[in-house]
């Protein structure tokens, strides 16, 4: 069985995927991770992504793995290096929407994608699985959120057990939502598998609901399709 589930930066997907891959033992594809990693490689080597060419080829010549699951956390690598935490740094994510923008790296994506759900059952995260990666998937969940939520919880996860001024959150979230805003126009706005939601896909808003109620909602649809 394949889950899509796909929505747009902070809606919550990471978290949903990865309790629904521990809680259903399925695996779980991060295909943001991949367009990370072509990013931080292109970075790494000094391949200007404004250079579609150069950029496509580097995402065809990397060789993108995921690590042995540790409770739904699931290391990357690229050529063999962990780029786990590598690829979630502010540069990668200033960068990452234009590699993801470019037709010949989607491309090259895809196949390793489809490949990953070769005789297991997937959880698979991003913006186009229910549109293109995998459009015969069971079941399809196109996540949103308030905009200003998906800022709130973006900075809490941040400062996650440490006491932080108010005002200094405040002014995080204004930041923060100014950058959710910018990376939904350019993933929403691209020519190719732009952020869209499939049109059987069931739309879950989690504004208002706990990472338990959405989980459980997906379950009564796994349930379902099953
Ligand atoms: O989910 P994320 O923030 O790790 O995604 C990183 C970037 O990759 C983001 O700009 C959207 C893009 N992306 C995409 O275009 N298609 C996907 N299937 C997954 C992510």
């Amino acid at each position: 069985m394949i889950i899509a589930i796909d929505g747009p930066a902070g809606s919550g997907k990471s978290t949903i995927a990865r309790e629904v891959a521990t809680r259903f033992g399925f695996s779980k594809l991060d295909t943001g991770a991949m367009y990370r990693s072509v990013a931080l490689s292109a970075l790494q080597r000094g391949i200007s992504l404004e250079d579609a060419s150069a950029t496509a080829q580097l995402a065809r010549d990397i060789r993108i793995t995921f690590g042995t699951e540790n409770h739904g956390n699931v290391s990357v690598f690229v050529d063999g290096i962990d780029v786990s935490d590598a690829i979630r740094t502010p540069e990668v994510d200033r960068n990452v929407s234009a590699a993801a923008a470019n037709p010949g790296v989607r491309a090259a994506m895809l196949d390793p994608q489809r490949r990953f759900a070769e005789g297991h059952d997937v959880v698979a995260e991003g913006r186009d699985i229910g549109t293109v990666v995998f459009p015969e998937a069971e079941l399809k969940v196109f996540l949103t959120a308030d905009p200003r939520e998906r800022a709130r919880r973006r900075v809490m996860q941040r400062h996650e057990g440490s006491e932080v001024d108010a005002s200094v959150i405040e002014a995080e979230i204004e930041q923060t939502l100014a950058d959710i805003e910018r990376r939904d126009a350019l993933d929403s706005k691209r020519e190719t598998a732009p952020l869209t939601c499939a049109d059987d896909a069931v739309r879950i808003d989690s504004t208002s609901h706990t990472i338990d109620e959405i989980v459980s909602m997906i379950e009564h649809l796994i349930a379902e399709r099953r």
